[in-house]
């Protein structure tokens, strides 16, 4: 008989009808005369109540029912007397398919803290916790797909493998086949990267940008969305070695359009969580963050501070002479850290902030410049809990100050020829900017550690699974 998901069960039970479902047995209590077994498929944070007859199964068979067991219950779905489900499954028929140890099985009844769900990331897609955490994170993907083919922008795919750092800062993972015990030299003594498979040194994107402004300055709109990667040791609840990143790329675009893009984006996303993903809110909002629903309802009810850097540095000194401490120091010029950024947002503005006009100095070489000199038209959307949750800016669209900029920065010309080329070959104004996924998975699930909405996360010292 063909296979019901449980969520449609719920969804939309047909009573007093024969169905099947199959899945994984969360618990099971009960008495001499009946069992009830609390059956999850994933399908949703729902189990389904199986109520089985003692006097029809074996011992046998009830005796493997137990946490973990993996089970196909065929019965009849009938209103349920009992508290907390409108439908139950009396069973007719039950196959196991596997049985599951309750001596060695990690994941018991009893709530299990998120840091012991870390070292079981294998097993943890099994708690409502996480089960939760992943139907989101798919229904995320799913609404950044749906906006920008609205938009009429398209999906590219960028190279994951590239010998550019794109964002200039020096962090990526070496990508090589050459035996590290036994590095092959040249004349001067140095390794000889011609030996190595791409016959010069390669690493793992730290961003698909460059290769996506190839693609805006051709189709017009485009955003990539892959998995990116950064060597930066930061062991901190916001930082991953390996990331998604959603990259919109927009040709005839300035940074008003580009900010107008990232609010009216991230707005988007948070609807459709509220508009899809209702059940698994509520879970979360219950068991972690009695604050979530507010705040997710709340960034949609407000539109985005837009201030420049420079005001934010005004606000922050006068926070500090007013006798607000930081850990750290404040002054213009400096990378404003994640405290700084979560003052103007949670108590000076109490919204989401959107910062512009950047020192230079701070900033990738591929922003577009300021008259002043001094500043370029980055923008970072800054979000309550996160701190910065998007990079973006315009670019810099004309070839000699590209060209200047990227030399002042240490950039070398040979890695980024072709990007500098854009700008000799019908150039024009454009602007894009970087999402973190998981940054915006922390705000929509209301998790705090960023280790906790993505599958097998890798960070310094970690890559098991
Ligand atoms: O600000 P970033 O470094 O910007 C770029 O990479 C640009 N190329 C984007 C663009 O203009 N197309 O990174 C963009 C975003 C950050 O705002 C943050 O949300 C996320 O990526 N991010 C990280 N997320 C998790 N772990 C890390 N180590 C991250 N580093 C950046
Ligand atoms: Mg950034």
């Amino acid at each position: 008989m063909k296979r019901l998901m449980i969520k449609e069960v719920i969804a939309s039970p047909t009573l007093d009808q024969e169905i099947t479902v199959m899945g994984w047995v969360r618990t099971r209590r009960g008495n001499k005369a009946v069992s009830f077994i609390a059956l999850n498929d994933g399908s949703c944070i729902h189990n389904l109540q199986i109520v089985a007859d003692l006097a029809r199964f074996s011992p046998e068979v009830m005796q493997q029912i137990t946490t973990g067991a993996s089970l196909a219950v065929r019965g009849t779905l009938v209103a349920s007397q009992g508290a907390g489900q409108s439908v139950e499954l009396q069973a007719e028929e039950i196959t196991i398919f596997g049985t599951c140890d309750p001596n060695s099985y990690p994941l018991q009844k009893k709530g299990h803290s998120l840091e012991f769900l870390r070292d079981i990331a294998y097993l943890r897609p099994r708690t409502n916790t996480f089960g939760a955490i992943l139907r989101i994170r798919h229904n995320m993907a799913i609404a950044i797909h749906e906006f920008f083919h609205k938009k009429g922008y398209y999906y590219v795919h960028t190279p994951i493998i590239t010998s550019s750092d794109a964002e200039g800062a020096g962090q990526m993972f070496r990508v090589t086949t050459l035996n590290l015990d036994k590095l092959p030299l040249n004349k001067a003594g140095e390794v000889d990267y011609k030996k190595d498979f791409f016959g010069k040194p390669t690493a793992l994107t730290v961003s698909g940008q460059l290769e996506g402004e190839l693609a805006a300055l051709a189709l017009g709109g485009i955003y990539t969305f892959g998995p990116t990667f950064r060597a930066e040791n930061s062991n901190t609840p916001r930082h991953l070695a390996e990331f998604w990143m959603i990259e919109p790329e927009i040709a005839f675009f300035d940074v008003h359009d580009n900010m107008d893009l990232a609010e009216e984006f991230t707005k988007h996303c948070v609807q459709w969580a509220l508009d899809n993903c209702a059940d698994d809110l509520a879970f979360l909002s219950e068991h972690f963050d009695k604050g979530l629903m507010d705040r997710l309802r709340f960034v949609l009810a407000n539109s985005y501070e837009r201030i420049t850097y420079t005001q934010g540095i005004e606000i922050l000194e006068k926070a500090i002479a007013e006798g607000h401490k930081f850990e750290f120091p404040v002054y213009w010029g400096v990378d404003l850290a994640s405290e700084h950024e979560r003052y103007l947002v949670e108590q000076h503005f109490q919204k989401p902030v959107i910062m512009t006009d950047y020192p230079k100095e701070i900033k990738a070489f591929y922003m577009k410049q300021n008259e002043d000199g001094k500043t370029v038209r980055g923008m970072d959307v800054l979000f309550p809990l996160i701190g910065e949750i998007i990079g973006g800016s315009e670019r810099e669209a004309d070839f000699d100050k590209l060209r200047t900029h990227a030399q002042e920065m240490g950039v070398p010309e040979k890695d980024i020829w072709w990007y500098l080329d854009t700008r000799r070959f019908g150039t024009v104004p454009h602007a894009g900017f970087g999402l973190g996924f998981e940054r915006l998975l922390l705000f929509v699930t209301g998790m705090s550690n960023i280790r906790d909405v993505i599958p097998f996360p890798r960070t310094p010292n970690n890559a098991e699974f």
